[in-house]
């Protein structure tokens, strides 16, 4: 396990995935289900296909597949700054991270004592990592995030494609039975500019190493100088 970028050969990826915490106090914590499947089963699609990962993960139970560089974080602040130190250097970031909306906003030094019958949280916005990327961070490679919607599925993902001015949004369902959080299987909608595709629903394995070879050909077709490609004939002046 390392903390930094493996520079090997093909395509530079970083990939966000699990859940974040949000502490309240020393023992305690706001968080939610997601598992890091769908991202730690993508940055396998890519690694497989002999491309270099670094996989920002908020904490779960699974293995870091080998070859993978890895930071591992709690916070969405502490995502935050991991993506924020390694994205210029990527070519494609792949936000699968179910990142907290908000986080408390004085958490207590000590652990928090049972006394009145209610008591109130103040919650205040945590920094949107993926809506930072263009802007804040300056990122110019392949940008794809995830919408994890229980209605609208469509007009959902679409809005945050625009929001967060990302080549694609892939949205899961996440009200459905058997797919989205803590699953081993998930059906997604790629959610591009102008048109959507409808894969079919699959183990988040297989998915995943679809959604790689997707990516990659984007990626390709956004990225690559026509020059570089042997066949390509230049029009005459
Ligand atoms: O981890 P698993 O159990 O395998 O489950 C997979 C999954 C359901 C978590 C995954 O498929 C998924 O949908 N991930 C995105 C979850 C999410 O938080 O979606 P969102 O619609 O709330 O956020 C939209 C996008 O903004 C996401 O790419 C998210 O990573 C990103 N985001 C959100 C908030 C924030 N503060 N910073 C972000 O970067």
């Amino acid at each position: 396990m390392s903390a930094g970028c493996n520079q090997t050969r093909g395509v530079r990826i970083l990939i966000t995935a699990g859940p974040t915490r949000e502490p309240l106090d020393p023992v305690r914590f706001l968080t939610n289900r997601s598992s890091g499947k769908m991202g730690y089963a993508l940055a396998h699609g890519f690694q497989s296909g002999g491309h270099s990962v670094l996989l920002v993960s908020g904490p779960t139970v699974l293995d870091v597949p080998d070859g993978i560089d890895f930071i591992p974080v709690e916070t969405a602040a502490e995502m935050y700054e991991a993506v924020n130190h390694a994205i210029r250097r990527m070519d494609i970031a792949v936000f699968a991270a179910a990142v907290a909306d908000y986080t408390p906003r004085h958490p207590s030094g000590q652990k928090i004592k049972k006394t009145g019958e209610t008591i109130t949280l103040e919650l205040v916005r945590t920094r949107d990592i993926l809506g930072s990327a263009r802007g804040d961070f300056g990122f110019t490679g392949t940008l794809v995030g995830f919408a994890a919607e229980t209605e609208q599925l469509e007009a959902n993902a679409r809005a945050k494609l625009l929001g967060k001015r990302c080549d694609l949004i892939i949205a899961n369902d996440v009200s459905k039975p058997g797919i989205g959080f803590d699953s081993d299987h998930n059906e997604v909608l790629l959610v591009y500019p102008g048109y959507n595709e409808a894969p079919p629903a699959a183990s988040k394995h297989d998915l995943a190493h679809h959604l790689a070879r997707t990516i990659l050909n984007l990626h390709q077709r956004q990225h690559t100088n026509p020059t570089d490609d042997p066949s390509f004939q230049p029009t005459p002046p």
